[in-house]
């Protein structure tokens, strides 16, 4: 039979006898998610999140385009609401007895979404301009939230619930300090990289904490930022910490950052005062408001929109009247604490990007993460086992900034508790993409369980979703001892037979198997130490 058409989503597709659907929909850029999809180990039709709608002979049905060959006439949906919910919930029932986390509690509690295992694990290796790096990506001014920061994430901390929290803030300050000593060298290389292209121009009024950190993120997307803020001096409520709490000295050497990172102020103008809203509409594409706690006759004075003593805007767009106005911080919603306000002011932030993009301009939500929850004692002690024992430094090396030796030593009481395949996780990806709920269908969970083998691999039994790549792998390899499906029903899982370890079933295609297995349960140990920021 020579090439035919079949029809997906309304579009005709020419296709060759022999193809599956996913071939077809992948060949006009659909991209359908697959887990226990691998073209050489052909369908193993596992994993159900592959579905596509077809329809034929007046009836209409889901099926797994990995394994669906097409026929002439066939008609598929594959972008629909329908289609997208059946692929939610088949990727929500593999989270139904998932047992880990994507990312760490602490990186979870971060408002600011800090990979801190990943910048623990740098500073641990001693490569801390690395850390700077991860630290840099996520934290603005990271050098003054290394000295105020309430540390939410330490509050999470799963060391803290056998002895004390990884002391997480006090690294931050250590490595703001290290890299201001080498004159700020490798954060002035971190925020110096930006994509070029797209120039957009945004104007920051108030250079308070949501004003600095939503400048700080713009500039980063690329477009070029001005900050203007009445007083004399960019900081706002920053300037009134005592010196003893945050030294002049750090603040201005952030500000510097900024200002390297071609972001301009303009001190001493005021909004209603010096400069107008239409002024300032004339002469940049767009303008976020961050002016703080309004002042009575402040909200008139602004020329925008008030809800009782705040400001107007529209909590998932971060939006005001004007269309390209947008406001965040204290004066949209009270916020007390500074990690919090930048927090706020990275939303607002993202949202005039999106504007600027000419895309609906949408808040964004919290990344995915399954969820362990609590540990039980004895999974507590699988975690500590590559841990230090060592005491925390003591509280009054907290608040006097720990030194090189200290900030390593207590690098290595970490338990990294995210997965090591976060970022790289195909389950993960797909479950964001298509907001999965991971508790939807969550049963009790299994225990934590993780089986270190001599070569290097790692195999944890809670994160395997029987997706059947590594059995069929092993077995096409020919491998003496193939990996296996052993048990029944609930209690199914992979192993090598005869009660052999599991590196015993995949000698002679381990880095295969580990490479293709969908999830984190398959990995090698050393990639602990190098999974990067994301
Ligand atoms: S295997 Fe994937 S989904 Fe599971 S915890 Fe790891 S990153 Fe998350
Ligand atoms: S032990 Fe490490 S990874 Fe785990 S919550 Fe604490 S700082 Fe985060
Ligand atoms: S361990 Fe094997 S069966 Fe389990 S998810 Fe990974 S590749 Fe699939
Ligand atoms: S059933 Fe098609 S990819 Fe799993």
């Amino acid at each position: 039979m020579s090439a035919f058409t079949i029809a997906i989503d309304g579009k005709q597709v020419k296709v060759s006898p022999g193809q599956t659907v996913l071939q077809a929909a992948r060949h006009i850029g659909l991209d359908i998610p697959t887990l226990c999809h691998l073209e050489k180990c052909g369908p193993l039709t596992t994993c159900q999140v592959c579905l596509v709608k077809l329809a034929a002979n007046g009836q209409s049905r889901l099926v797994p385009s990995c394994a669906t060959q097409v026929v002439p006439g066939m008609v598929i949906e594959s972008e629909t609401e329908e289609v997208h919910e059946a692929r939610r919930t088949a990727l929500e029932l593999l989270f139904s007895d998932h047992v880990g986390d994507c990312l760490s509690p602490c990186n979870r509690l971060c408002p600011l979404q800090l990979n801190i295992p990943a910048m623990i694990r740098q500073i641990e290796a001693g490569r801390l301009d690395e850390a700077i790096t991860t630290m840099r990506q996520a934290l603005p001014l990271a050098g003054v939230l290394g000295r105020l920061c309430h540390h939410p994430c330490e509050q999470g901390c799963r060391r803290g619930d056998f002895d004390e929290p990884a002391a997480i803030r006090e690294m931050e300050r250590f490595l703001a300090e290290h890299d201001f000593k080498q004159d700020s060298r490798q954060s002035r290389a971190c925020l110096s990289e930006r994509p070029a292209s797209g120039k957009q121009s945004v104007v920051v009024v108030g250079a308070g904490p949501a004003g600095l950190a939503a400048a700080h993120d713009l500039a980063r997307h690329g477009h070029a930022v001005t900050v203007i803020d009445r007083n004399a001096k960019p900081g706002g409520r920053l300037r009134d910490v005592p010196e003893g709490e945050l030294p002049a000295a750090v603040l201005e050497e952030e500000l510097a950052l900024l200002a390297g990172m071609g972001i301009i102020f303009k001190t001493g103008i005021e909004l209603g005062n010096q400069v107008s809203l239409n002024g300032l509409r004339l002469g940049f594409d767009a303008i976020l408001v961050t002016v703080g706690e309004l002042a009575e006759g402040d909200g008139g004075k602004l020329g925008l929109p008030l809800a009782g003593a705040t400001l107007k805007a529209d909590p998932s767009t971060c939006r005001v009247e004007p269309p390209n106005v947008f406001a965040a911080g204290a004066c949209v919603k009270p916020v007390r604490q500074l990690v919090r306000a930048m927090a706020e002011g990275r939303a607002a932030a993202e949202c005039v990007h999106q504007y600027l993009l000419g895309q609906t301009p949408r808040r964004p939500g919290k990344p995915f993460s399954s969820i362990m929850g609590r540990l039980e004692p004895g999974e507590l002690r699988e975690f500590l086992r590559a841990a230090s024992q060592e005491d925390s430094v003591s509280p009054c090396a907290r608040c006097s900034g720990i030194n090189r030796d200290e900030a390593l030593r207590e690098a290595a009481r970490c338990l990294h508790c995210d997965c090591r395949s976060s970022g790289n996780c195909v389950l993960q990806h797909y479950a964001q993409v298509y907001g999965a709920d991971a508790n939807r269908f969550r049963a009790e969970r299994r225990p934590f369980e993780q089986q270190l083998q001599r070569h290097g691999v790692i195999f944890e039994p809670g994160k395997c979703i029987l997706c059947g790549i590594c059995v069929k792998l092993t077995e096409m390899a020919a491998d003496p001892l193939s990996l296996t499906f052993i048990g029944r029903g609930f209690d199914v899982r992979v192993a090598a037979p005869f009660d052999r370890p599991i590196e015993e079933g995949l000698r002679r295609v381990a880095e295969d198997c580990v490479r293709h297995c969908p999830t984190g349960a398959l990995v090698f140990a050393d990639e602990i130490k190098v999974v990067a920021a994301h």
